[in-house]
C-alpha cells in the first residue's frame, strides 16, 4: 500500500502513517518468525519507526538500520530521539546500504533480514541485488522477512493495489508491486525457502523464508 513519509525538517522525525498502522500486526509475525534471532538487519529502514518499535519489543535481539544515504539523518535522529525516551538499547543507528552498491556489512553477525515496503520502490534489477547481496555478503542468514504489497502471477490482489501500482509506474517506470512467484525464485537462487506468506491488513503480506542449510 502507498507509503507516506513526511520529509524531514530540523525539529520533526521523518513519519509514515502506514507504518503506524502495520507495525503492531508486523510484530506479531516477527515475534514467532525472529524468536531464534540475534541480530537483525533492516533494509530500507525508512522514518526508523518499525525498527524502534521492533528493537523495544524484541529484546532478545539487536536491530541493525540501514538505508540509502539520504535517509540516515532522520532515521538516526527517531533512533537517538525515540529510541531513548523508550530506553531502547538494542538498536543500531543506520548504515548506509544501497542494495545494488557493495554492502559495507560485518555479515557474519547477521542471522536475519527484515525489509518492508521496499521491493515495489526498487527497479528489478535492485530487487535481483537485494537477493544477491543476501547471498554474497550474509554468510549467516537464517531467516527472511519481506512485507509490503505483492501479486500473484501477475494479478492484483485487490483494487487498491492496482492503483498503487499505476501511481508508483506514474512516478518511477521501473517500479512497481512485485510477483511473488519471482521473488520466491530470486530467494531460492540463495537457498531461501518460503515457509510462510501471511496476509496482513490493507492487502498487504508477510513473505518468511528460512535459510535451507540453517
Ligand atoms: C516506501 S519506503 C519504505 C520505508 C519503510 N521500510 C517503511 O515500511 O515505511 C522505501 C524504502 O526503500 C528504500 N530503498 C529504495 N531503493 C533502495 C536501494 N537501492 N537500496 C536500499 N534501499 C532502498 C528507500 O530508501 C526507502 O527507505
Amino acid at each position: 500500500m502507498p507509503q507516506d513519509i513526511q520529509p524531514q525538517t530540523t525539529d520533526v522525525l521523518p513519519f509514515s502513517q502506514a507504518c503506524e498502522n502495520n507495525k503492531a500486526p508486523i510484530l506479531a509475525v516477527l515475534k514467532t518468525a525472529f524468536a531464534n534471532t540475534k541480530q537483525v538487519l533492516e533494509i530500507g529502514s525508512g522514518t526508523g519507526q518499525h525498527a524502534v518499535y521492533f528493537a523495544a519489543n524484541l529484546p532478545q535481539l539487536f536491530w541493525q538500520t540501514s538505508d540509502q544515504a539520504q535517509y540516515l539523518e532522520g532515521i538516526s535522529a527517531r533512533c537517538l530521539q525515540q529510541g531513548h525516551q523508550l530506553g531502547v538499547h538494542n538498536l543500531g543507528l543506520p548504515i548506509t546500504l544501497d542494495v545494488s552498491l557493495p554492502w559495507p556489512i560485518n555479515g557474519p553477525h547477521i542471522d536475519a533480514v527484515f525489509s518492508a515496503n521496499t521491493l515495489h520502490i526498487m527497479s528489478k534489477p535492485k530487487v535481483e541485488a537485494f537477493f544477491n547481496g543476501l547471498g554474497e555478503y550474509l554468510p549467516r542468514l537464517n531467516t527472511l522477512c519481506l512485507y509490503g504489497p505483492f501479486n500473484y502471477q501477475g494479478h492484483f490482489t485487490s483494487d487498491s493495489n492496482r492503483r498503487f501500482d499505476d501511481l508508483l509506474k506514474q512516478r518511477d517506470s521501473e517500479s512497481g508491486i512485485r510477483d511473488v512467484e519471482w521473488i520466491v525464485t530470486l530467494a531460492q537462487a540463495q537457498n531461501l525457502t518460503l515457509v510462510e506468506d501471511i496476509a496482513m491488513p490493507a492487502n498487504n503480506r508477510l513473505l518468511h523464508f528460512k535459510h535451507l542449510l540453517a
